[in-house]
């Protein structure tokens, strides 16, 4: 984006540490926003209260959209840039848009845990301003501008394998049955989710993707267990905030987020992945079940 080094870049705090170790790679220094407590994504007022920003990454965490609409307004008011990390939301909607088509540029990933999973690591950017794709072009294959030509530092090898890209294009045609499937999981579990103990966000709205299936408990070590004695394994994602992490707060602007802190905290993530099978699912709704009439 040829920004000036050491430009203050906006994250969200609960966002896995991606976008952050992806702004100090830069050059940059992240500056950490917090979220909101009803859907886990950046929160708008936080991130409009910084002063002095030149760009900011809007994670769709967990396959839901973030409020891509309306920080893409004040952004453009603002100058600032705005990235969408679609890693976890390929699929997902607002109105009739896909997330990733709204901000300056959208970053996805192919890792195999992912909406669209390959064989192996990859990923892709899109942007329609074809300036920056000339520049992601040049930088993704050593810093050609042609054959041998190394015209720009800090160029790379970042091509995607042909094998994988071959099978991630077979299975680009399955995306919405896969979503849909994950969808359908989710929805199994909130059934069984009778006393609300674990699942507070129950109306993921219908053009969003379930791509993680997150739980909030004041006893996690209790849930785990309990979990655990159904065979069933709990994720976290994630246990830390982006600023309470020493590879990641070297640099930055600390700022208070609580809402972030509290959900790094309790968070908890239920198996979800469109290979589960039924009889695998039933395991899980048994021990969401029996969570509920623990009384958790
Ligand atoms: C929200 C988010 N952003 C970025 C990434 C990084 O993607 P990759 O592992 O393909 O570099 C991930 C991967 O786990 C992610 O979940």
């Amino acid at each position: 984006l040829d920004l000036p080094e050491k430009s203050n870049i906006a994250v969200a705090d609960n966002a896995g540490g991606y976008a952050s170790l992806a702004v100090l790679e830069s050059g940059h220094v992240p500056v950490f926003c917090d979220v909101s407590e009803e859907n886990f994504q950046i929160n708008v007022t936080d991130l409009q209260s910084l002063v002095g920003l030149k760009a900011v990454v809007v994670t769709h965490l967990y396959g839901q959209a973030a409020k891509i609409q309306e920080i893409c307004e004040w952004s453009l008011k603002n100058s600032i840039y705005v990235i969408e990390d679609v890693a976890q939301a390929l699929g997902a909607q607002v109105g009739d848009k896909k997330v990733g088509t709204f901000g300056d540029i959208a970053c996805f990933s192919f890792y195999p845990t992912k909406n669209l999973g390959g064989i192996g690591d990859g990923g892709a950017v899109a942007s329609d301003n074809s300036s920056i794709i000339d520049r992601i072009r040049v930088l993704k294959q050593y810093g050609w501008s042609e054959r041998y030509k190394i015209s720009t530092t800090k160029g790379r090898n970042s091509r995607l394998d042909a094998i994988n890209a071959a099978v991630l294009t077979e299975k680009l045609v399955k995306l919405d049955a896969e979503n849909y499937r994950r969808r359908l999981i989710y929805e199994k579990y909130l059934e069984s989710d009778f006393n609300h103990s674990l699942f507070r966000n129950r109306n993921i709205k219908e053009d969003n993707v379930v791509h993680l299936a997150i739980g909030t408990t004041n006893k996690k070590s209790d849930l785990i267990k309990h979990f655990q004695s159904h065979g069933v394994q709990i994720g976290e994602h994630y246990p830390h905030t982006d600023s309470s992490q020493s590879g990641l707060n070297y640099l930055s602007i600390l700022r208070p987020t609580p809402i972030a802190s509290m959900l790094c905290k309790s968070n908890v993530s239920i198996p979800i992945y469109p290979n589960l099978t039924d009889s695998q699912i039933e395991v899980v709704r048994k021990a969401i079940y029996t969570w509920n009439e623990l009384g958790e």
